[in-house]
């Protein structure tokens, strides 16, 4: 995609991978965005650069710009490769005695990625610094998502370049919040569910800290995705709603099968649990994608998981979930398992304990059923799921 002047003298220099369909392990369906911005002023400043195999790209857009060899200094507001990897390229181009600036952790995480030691500069959170006619000021959100993580903000214009936050895995023309309209929420909140929930609380402080120093963001330009001009009110109130984690009357039935036994008995369950009233998703984990499934339980109140047993523990696919799930540390649920099983039938227990560790709120020791579920196991599974749905409306 060519520049495009996001505001006047701003351009968004950054690229379009259309083609990406896992991003370190997320599925990116629709691709994905490295944006870059270019700030031209008294002084020329690059914000952010793109993943490695992109540069060339990226230089080409700054080109159709300006020269890229004016550009003062770039600031770095975060080191993950897909927004540094260009970096050794582009001070090639600009010059390699050019400032780059970036946090303090910024600078630690840089000169341990590259090899070469650039003219990187430090800035304190707080500080301003007058590009021209506009002032730039550098805000650290250690820990959202990275130590390094910052937010640039003009504070002439009330532009927050805010990083990987408020951004989504989203690969498009459509590149501002009142051209997409709501199409794009479903990819913001799967980009929260994956990749900030673990820092729900740090979002709440963040957003309280921004209310406090009456900062008038008119526009947010994230790092990957489309940018907020319309409404940018719009997606810091879903970061506070889903920091929150007050979750909906829903359950998440995820699980795995081996000969369609726990297959039969989620499908039982999760029809008891839709008697109920509750909305329920049964999901087959081998079907989906972790990513998805983290998505869905997003705002569920309840974590039903089922496995076979297979060598005495777990499917390694409900494993893979469990595992990811935790890290990302789900707060203020309810669960349970389910699973069936031939000879010692350890699943349920080992999910229970998997559970438990996440801290969620057991709400029954689990429904475990021997082979294949015949019409009076099947009856258990619907009340079972009854019972949940029970829990979820309580
Ligand atoms: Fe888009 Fe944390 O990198």
């Amino acid at each position: 995609m060519r520049p495009i002047e996001i505001a006047k003298g701003i351009y968004h220099v950054g690229v379009q991978d259309w083609n990406i369909r896992d991003f370190h392990g997320y599925s990116t369906d629709r691709g994905s965005s490295y944006n870059a911005y270019l700030i031209v002023d008294e002084n020329i400043v690059l914000i952010d650069t793109v993943k490695k195999g992109f540069a060339d790209q990226m230089l080409a857009n700054i080109e159709a710009v300006v020269d890229p060899k004016k550009i003062d200094f770039v600031i770095s507001n975060h080191t993950e490769m897909d927004h540094s990897g260009a970096l050794p390229r582009v001070m090639h181009y600009i010059g390699e005695d050019k400032p780059v600036l970036c946090s303090k952790m910024g600078h630690k995480n840089l000169s341990r990625h590259f090899p070469r030691n650039f003219n990187y500069r430090a800035v304190e959170n707080g500080e301003e610094l007058s590009i021209g006619k506009r002032k730039l000021v550098f805000l650290e959100t250690r820990m959202l998502h990275w130590p390094d993580s910052m937010f640039t903000f003009d504070k002439t214009e009330g532009i927050l370049f805010s990083s990987d936050a408020f951004g989504q895995h989203h690969a498009g023309y459509e590149i501002f919040d009142d051209v997409i309209g709501d199409a794009i929420m479903p990819q913001a909140k799967k980009y929260f569910a994956n990749i900030l929930l673990l820092y729900a609380s740090k979002i709440l402080k963040l957003a309280e800290q921004i209310s406090e120093m009456g900062l008038d963001i008119r526009m947010i330009c994230p790092d990957h995705g489309i940018i907020w001009r319309k409404d940018p009110a719009k997606i810091i109130n879903a970061y506070v709603t889903w920091s929150k984690q007050i979750p909906a009357n829903k359950a998440v039935v995820a699980y795995d099968t081996m000969w369609e036994s726990t297959r039969a008995m989620a499908e039982a369950i999760a029809d008891g649990i839709a008697e109920t009233g509750v909305e329920v998703k049964p999901i087959h984990i081998r079907s989906s994608d972790r990513s998805e499934i983290m998505t869905e339980l997003l705002d569920a109140k309840a974590m039903v998981i089922g496995s076979p047993t297979i060598n005495n523990t777990i499917f390694p696919t409900v494993a893979d979930l469990l595992t990811y799930v935790k890290g990302l540390r789900p707060k203020n649920r309810i669960g349970t398992a389910f699973g069936s099983y031939g000879w010692s039938g350890e699943a349920v227990k080992i999910i229970r304990e998997e559970l438990e560790a996440m801290g969620v709120g057991i709400i029954d020791p689990g429904l475990r059923i021997q082979y294949v579920p015949d019409s009076d196991a099947v009856g258990q599974c619907l009340d079972f799921g009854r019972r949940i749905g029970a829990e979820v409306n309580g």
